[in-house]
C-alpha cells in the first residue's frame, strides 16, 4: 500500500516532470522515430505510417518496421549514425508477448540516442532481457553489439525466433556470428538454464503489469545476477526495470518485494532519458525506470 505521503509526493514529482518533459519536448530532438504498420482492416490491406506512439494502433498491426535515425539537427556532441531498421511480426493469439509495448519503443530510441550521444558503448556488454516479447528492444541492442539473450515465456520464444531471422542485418555480428540468442525463461522456474550467464546488464521492459507476477519477477532477477563479489566491490550485474506506469499499486508490490533483495534506484526520466528521444516520445512520458544492484549476501 502506497502512503498517504508518499502518495502526495509521487503527484509533486509527477507534475514537476510533467514540466520538465513540457520543456523537454520543445528542445531540438537529436534522433527521430517512424514506424509503419501493415495489417488487415475490414478485410482491407493497410499501411500506415507514425511517428508518434499508439498503442492500441501498433497492437492491431500484422507487421511492423521501426526506423529510427539521427536528425540532421546539428547536434555536436551527437555522431551520425546509420538508421537502425527492425522487421518486427506480432501474433496477437499469444498472451501479451506477441505484441509491441511503448516501452520497447523508448528503449531501443533510448539505446540508439545515448550510442550516437558517444555516451555508452555497449560493444560486447552480456545483456539478458526478460519477457523481450517480440524483440524489438532485443534487436535494438544487438545492433549496437551487444550480446544479447532475449528470453520470454516458451510460447513467445518462436515468434522471438522468427523476428531475429527477419534481421539478419542486426541479429549477426562480424564472421556470421550470431549476437542475439532467444530463449524460453518463465520467471517461476527455478532451475532454468539461462543461455550466455553471466550477463553485465539485465534489462526487464514492461514487465510490471500484475501483482501475482511480481515476486517471481524479482526472484527471477535475482537468479540472473552475479554473485556480489567480495571485498566491498560492485556487484557486477545491473538490472533495469523499465515500465509504463499503468497502475501505481503493481509498481509498489513490486517495489516492496525487490526492496528486500536489491539497492534500488530512479532514473531521472526528464533528465536522463527525455532529452535523448524523439519529440513525439518525450510528450506524455509515464515511465519509471528501476537502476537495480543486488545487495551483498542476497545472491542465490
Ligand atoms: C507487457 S509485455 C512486454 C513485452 C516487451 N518487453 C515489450 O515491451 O514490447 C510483458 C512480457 O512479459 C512476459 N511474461 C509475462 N509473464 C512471464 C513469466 N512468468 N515469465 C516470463 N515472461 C513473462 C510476456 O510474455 C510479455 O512478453
Amino acid at each position: 500500500m502506497v502512503s498517504h505521503k508518499e502518495a502526495r509526493k509521487l503527484k509533486q514529482a509527477q507534475r514537476r516532470g510533467m514540466t520538465g518533459l513540457a520543456n523537454a519536448a520543445a528542445a531540438e530532438a537529436p534522433i527521430s522515430l517512424s514506424f509503419t504498420l501493415r495489417g488487415y482492416e475490414d478485410g482491407k490491406p493497410f499501411e500506415r505510417e507514425l511517428h508518434a506512439l499508439d498503442r492500441w494502433a501498433t497492437q492491431a498491426a500484422d507487421s511492423i518496421s521501426v526506423t529510427i535515425s539521427t536528425t540532421s539537427a546539428p547536434h555536436t556532441d551527437i555522431k551520425v549514425f546509420p538508421p537502425l531498421t527492425v522487421h518486427l511480426k506480432q501474433r496477437a493469439s499469444v498472451f501479451i508477448g506477441g505484441q509491441l509495448w511503448n516501452t520497447a519503443f523508448i528503449l531501443a530510441c533510448w539505446f540508439y540516442s545515448r550510442h550516437a550521444h558517444g555516451i555508452h558503448d555497449y560493444g560486447a556488454l552480456r545483456v539478458c532481457e526478460v519477457g523481450a516479447g517480440i524483440g524489438l528492444l532485443a534487436l535494438a541492442l544487438a545492433a549496437l553489439d551487444a550480446r544479447v539473450t532475449a528470453t520470454d515465456l516458451a510460447d513467445v520464444v518462436p515468434i522471438l525466433d522468427d523476428n531475429v531471422a527477419r534481421n539478419p542485418h542486426l541479429a549477426m555480428g562480424a564472421g556470421g556470428v550470431p549476437r542475439i540468442t532467444a530463449a524460453a525463461l518463465d520467471w517461476g522456474d527455478k532451475d532454468a538454464v539461462v543461455p550466455g550467464y553471466p550477463f553485465d546488464l539485465v534489462v526487464a521492459c514492461d514487465c510490471i503489469y500484475s501483482e501475482v507476477s511480481a515476486g517471481d519477477l524479482v526472484e527471477c532477477l535475482v537468479r540472473l545476477c552475479s554473485p556480489v563479489e567480495a571485498g566491498g566491490k560492485a556487484p557486477a550485474t545491473t538490472v533495469w526495470v523499465v515500465s509504463e506506469v499503468r497502475n501505481e499499486s503493481i509498481q509498489q508490490a513490486f517495489l516492496e518485494q525487490a526492496r528486500e533483495i536489491f539497492e534500488i534506484g530512479y532514473m531521472d526520466i526528464v533528465k536522463d532519458v527525455a532529452p535523448y528521444l524523439p519529440a513525439e516520445l518525450r510528450a506524455g512520458l509515464n515511465v519509471r525506470w528501476y537502476i537495480m544492484k543486488l545487495k551483498p549476501g542476497k545472491e542465490e
